[in-house]
């Protein structure tokens, strides 16, 4: 059952706005307070926020002012990065299998780290950028985490050798090594995990002369979306995190990728029901947003995202009941949910939010059915 867990944007201040819906609203002060918790909780460490979560203008130029590093995927979110300015000192390319003509974009740019994670990506990579510093992708235990990805991407522990060594025989410099747990990871010990089983290597490298510049510990730091989930908090997280680092034969510089973890919580949406109708014993709220125009994690695939959510109307005498919500197009997977708790008499007009919409809705919407973005305000 989705209960809220935190009351951020205050309903009275929502119901005051004007805005067409659905719309999204983002606490510019809540993403400087999350980048610099990260900042405090791994000292020392280079925070490049993975934009893939959310590449908003706002956001982007709210993280480049606060002195955010970004972890970029492709040319097109380097373009939005090369319109704000942000130098190629603080990018860095984390998709670890690459278009070639992306590579010479950020070549061109002067971007200098790239991700990598088999043989044929790095004698791509030296190619078109020679003496390039690459930081090899290795898997992780995601079987905690909502979306995986060591499926897809990542070499065995035991390829983080040779794929450096071939680096280096191609005039490229062995400059670390990356892993993902997962997003949205609930085992606090996921990336000590990790760091556990690289020890190993980073002592074999060493009697190598191998010396690595960075440890890149990637993202997966999850959002406390309802009540119900065992989410670790970032303070558990970072304890079990350096625990390990310490026990490193030597300390590579650490590189953060946050995605989720930095805007998740920083926004909300507020949609308008558009249509209440019973359907075979359940009553359907349909809304102006759905799964293609902003809610896209709620569609099941690996996993889904249950967000928070809530009607500006307040709980009369009729108390709450159980709801499913949907999206405004004609596709079935276009469901939010199917038990959201909200009062007993809502009707068509009525204006519910969705809270901690702040990752990965924005910048998957499609234009499905031809609905559009959402439009973006900043407080
Ligand atoms: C290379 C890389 N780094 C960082 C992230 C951000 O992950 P999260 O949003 O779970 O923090 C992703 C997500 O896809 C990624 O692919």
């Amino acid at each position: 059952m989705t209960k809220i867990i935190t009351n951020t944007f205050n309903p009275e201040f929502l119901a005051k706005l004007k805005y067409k819906t659905p719309f999204f609203l983002f606490s510019k002060k809540k993403i400087t307070g999350n980048y610099r918790k990260f900042k405090k909780l791994f000292p020392g460490s280079t925070i490049h926020y993975a934009m893939k979560a959310n590449s908003e203008p706002g956001v982007l130029k709210t993280l480049q002012e606060i002195g955010s590093s970004f972890e970029v995927a492709s040319k097109y979110e380097l373009d939005m990065l090369k319109k704000i300015k942000v130098p190629a000192a603080k990018i860095i390319y984390g998709t670890s299998i690459k278009p070639a003509s992306h590579i010479k974009e950020f070549f061109d740019y002067g971007v200098d780290r790239y991700a990598c994670d088999s043989f044929p990506e790095i004698e791509k990579i030296a190619a078109i950028t020679p003496r390039a510093k690459v930081y090899v992708r290795t898997i992780a235990n995601d079987s905690g985490s909502v979306f995986k990805f060591s499926e897809k991407f990542g070499t065995d522990p035991s390829s983080i050798i040779p794929l450096l060594i071939r680096a280096k025989e191609l005039g490229l410099h062995p400059y670390g090594i990356s892993f993902h747990v997962g997003s949205q990871a609930s085992d606090p010990k996921a990336w000590a995990e990790v760091l556990g089983i690289l020890r190993s290597v980073l002592e074999d490298l060493q009697e190598m002369g191998i010396k690595l510049d960075v440890l890149n510990l990637g993202g997966g730091y999850p959002c406390k979306y309802t009540s119900s989930e065992n989410i670790p908090e970032l303070e558990e997280i970072a304890q079990y995190t350096l625990e390990q680092y310490e026990k490193l034969p030597y300390q590579p510089k650490l590189i953060l990728e946050p995605g989720r973890g930095m805007v998740a919580d920083t926004a909300v949406a507020v949609a308008s029901v558009i249509a209440r109708v019973e359907r075979r014993g359940s009553t359907w709220l349909f809304l102006d947003l759905g799964v293609y125009n902003g809610l896209f994690e709620t569609m099941a695939y690996q996993g889904s995202t249950r967000y928070p959510i809530s009607s500006m109307r307040p709980v009369g005498d009729a108390g709450e009941s159980l709801y499913a919500l949907a999206g405004p197009t004609g596709d079935s997977p276009d469901v939010i949910t199917r038990e959201a708790l909200l009062p007993q008499d809502v009707e068509v007009g009525d204006k519910l939010i969705v809270h901690h919409v702040g990752a990965y809705g924005l910048t998957t919407v499609s234009p499905f059915n031809g609905f559009p973005k959402p439009d973006v305000y900043f407080i």
